[in-house]
């Protein structure tokens, strides 16, 4: 296991030092493109069934302290003053500064607590759902707010992060909850937004599956299929059950869309997330007519009236919004967020995403962290509350040791 430690710290030494130099066009959360390594990122899961063995100090810190030097004010201020941007808004304030120099390591937690009281910190979280899901601002009746003004009220009010998928409303511009846009018979967060529908459209629903399991999950397809069980082939339209260019029946699909031949492999699990995003037009508005079937004279994935193609062969099927995700039967994208939100993934997904937020590392669905040191926060954290809040996993995560040597360790390439 120590060769892992070693991994994560020079990956991600590595990586920050690389954001550094990246970080001047203000995109710290631009994201390579995930293609190419479908097989590489299978060690999340895994990582999570071993944490609790792997350590178990959380809290006590006693095992530890004899080879933890205290760390100096010089560190705590140049630790904070990295966070400071993307907790609170600003940078190190006087008072800060002299907190710092008075109680050094002591002065942590306080000013960490003492940002995530600040209204400074419900716009960051603001902005990074808005960043992380491509959706802000207004644009022909639409407001691309309502993701962020939901994330915003769950941080400034310390709501369960899981809320971000599961609230049964969403926050209006001037802070009151409404009914979200949609028309759909159900709310889910920010899913069914119509600023995360539109955002994310495409032929098949396969943006809106994919940019929710990266954002929320960090996985991509293929994924572990012991989390995402595969459906079977007979349930798949011809297209997608083709494993090799030989067995695809689908002239058009010969070429694999960039993807490669072995289209079952990714769309088996695919197609059951798409199928939640069935009975959402184009425009983000639920239809309840959808019936998922292929227009005869349309591209491939788009279905009559603006809808996009199911992956289910059996039209009875294919109109359908319930499915399976994460190997538990769901009966729409509602009920599909309380077993995203309950699942290891998501925390350790949170966990994931702060981390490369705050410290300019990729995350979603890459390795550029270490899936272990992620595990293990998520683990202490919802120890205490397995629902947590924002400011839970926040103050869990960012006085960690490692994380603040890991930090520190960068100190020199600037
Ligand atoms: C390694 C996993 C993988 C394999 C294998 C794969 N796909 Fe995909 N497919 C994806 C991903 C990821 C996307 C992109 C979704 C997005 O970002 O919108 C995609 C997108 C598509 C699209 C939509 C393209 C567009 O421009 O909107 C079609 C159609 C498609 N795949 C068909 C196929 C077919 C047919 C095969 C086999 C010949 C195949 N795929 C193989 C993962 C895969």
């Amino acid at each position: 296991m120590s060769t892992h430690g070693l991994r994560f710290f020079g990956t991600w030494a590595l990586a920050s030092l690389g954001a550094v130099a990246a970080c001047d066009d203000g995109s710290s959360g631009r994201r390579p493109a995930a293609e190419g390594v479908g097989s590489a990122d299978d060690d999340g899961g895994d990582a999570g069934d071993d944490a609790p063995a792997v350590d178990d100090d959380g809290g006590d810190g006693e095992g530890g302290s004899s080879e933890e030097e205290a760390l100096s004010a010089e560190d705590i201020r140049y630790y904070l003053g990295k966070l400071a941007p993307t907790i609170a808004g600003r940078s190190l304030n006087y008072d800060e500064n002299a907190l710092i120099d008075a109680g050094g390591e002591e002065a942590l937690v306080a000013i960490l607590d003492g940002w995530m009281n600040e209204p400074g910190f419900a716009d960051s979280v603001r902005f990074m759902i808005s960043d992380m899901l491509h959706a802000s601002g207004q644009r022909d009746g639409v407001d691309f707010e309502l993701p962020g003004n939901l994330a915003a009220e769950i941080a400034a009010e310390d709501l369960p992060w899981s809320m971000i998928l599961t609230a049964d409303y969403c926050v209006a511009g001037d802070g009151s909850h409404i009914d979200c846009d949609t028309g759909a018979p159900y709310e889910a967060g920010v899913l069914a937004t119509r600023a995360y529908l539109i955002a994310n459209k495409g032929r098949f629903n396969l943006t809106r599956a994919k940019r929710w399991l990266e954002t929320f999950a960090c996985r991509k397809y293929p994924m572990e299929p012991e989390i995402q069980i595969p459906l079977e082939k007979a349930v798949l339209i011809p297209m997608f059950q083709a494993e090799s260019a030989e067995e695809q029946t689908v002239e058009e699909a010969k070429g694999g869309f960039g993807n490669g031949a072995a289209c079952y492999t990714c769309h088996a699990q695919f197609g059951a997330h798409a199928q939640l995003f069935v009975k959402f037009d184009a425009d983000g508005l639920w239809v309840e007519a959808a019936d998922g079937l292929q227009d005869p004279a349309g591209e491939l994935g788009r279905s009559l009236n603006n809808l996009y193609t199911s992956h289910m062969n059996d039209p009875a099927e294919a109109r359908l919004e319930s499915s399976q995700v994460f190997g538990a039967p769901v009966e729409n994208l509602r009920d599909a967020a309380d077993v995203i939100t309950a699942s290891p993934l998501f925390q350790q997904c949170t966990v994931k995403n702060l981390i490369g937020r705050s410290f300019g590392v990729a995350s979603g669905a890459t390795e550029e962290i270490e899936a272990e040191i992620v595990a293990e926060v998520a683990q202490r954290v919802t120890a205490n509350d397995p629902d947590p809040t924002i400011r839970a996993y926040m103050m869990e995560l960012f006085t960690d040791r490692r994380i603040i040597e890991t930090v520190l360790a960068t100190r020199g390439g600037e």
